[in-house]
C-alpha cells in the first residue's frame, strides 16, 4: 500500500518537473524566423473560427451575401486579399464575374494569424497555393 503511494508521488513529481521544463519559453532568435517563413500559427483553425461564418468550410460564400473564397479572382492581388482581411471592406466587389455589395468587418487577428489563415485560404478551395508571409502582412498593415 505504502510502496504503490511512493510510486504515485514519483510520477506526480516526474510529470510536474517534466511540465516545468516543456513550458520554457522559446530562445530569443525563433522571431527572426518568422519573418521569412508563413508562420507557426495552424491557419485552417484561424479560418474555422473566424471566416467560416460568412466563407463557408468549403470556401464557397453565400450566393448573393458572402462571396466565394473557393477559385476566387479576388485572390489574385495578394496585397489586396490581404487588406481584405485587416482592414474589411463594404461595398461593390466584383468576384468571379458576380457583383456583392455587402461589409466585411476587418477581422481582428495579429500577423501571424492573418498570414495563416491567408496561406490556407490560397492553399485550399482549389486556389493557387501562394504563400502569404508575416513580413508581407506587416508591410501592407505599414502602408495603410
Ligand atoms: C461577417 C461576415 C464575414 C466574415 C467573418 C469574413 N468575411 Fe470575408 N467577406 C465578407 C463579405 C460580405 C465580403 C464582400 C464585401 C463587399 O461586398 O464589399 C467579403 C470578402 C472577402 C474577400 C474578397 C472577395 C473574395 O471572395 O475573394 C476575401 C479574400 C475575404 N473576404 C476573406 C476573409 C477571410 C480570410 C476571413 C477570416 C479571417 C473573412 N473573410 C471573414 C464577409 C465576411
Amino acid at each position: 500500500m505504502k510502496k504503490i503511494y511512493l510510486a504515485g508521488v514519483t510520477i506526480a513529481a516526474t510529470l510536474f518537473l517534466y511540465s516545468c521544463g516543456s513550458n520554457e519559453s522559446k530562445p530569443a532568435g525563433t522571431a527572426a524566423t518568422t519573418e521569412t517563413k508563413t508562420t507557426a500559427v495552424n491557419g485552417e483553425t484561424v479560418y474555422l473560427k473566424t471566416c467560416v461564418a460568412c466563407h463557408q468550410a468549403d470556401g464557397g460564400g453565400i450566393s448573393g451575401s458572402f462571396p466565394p473564397l473557393a477559385k476566387s479572382d479576388y485572390l489574385a492581388d495578394k496585397e489586396r486579399a490581404i487588406l481584405q482581411v485587416i482592414k474589411g471592406k463594404s461595398g461593390e466587389m466584383v468576384v468571379n464575374g458576380t457583383t456583392y455589395n455587402g461589409a466585411m468587418p476587418p477581422q481582428p487577428l495579429n500577423d501571424e494569424e492573418v498570414a495563416a489563415v491567408l496561406t490556407y485560404v490560397y492553399s485550399s478551395f482549389g486556389n493557387t497555393g501562394t504563400p502569404v508571409t508575416v513580413a508581407e502582412v506587416k508591410a501592407v498593415r505599414e502602408k495603410n
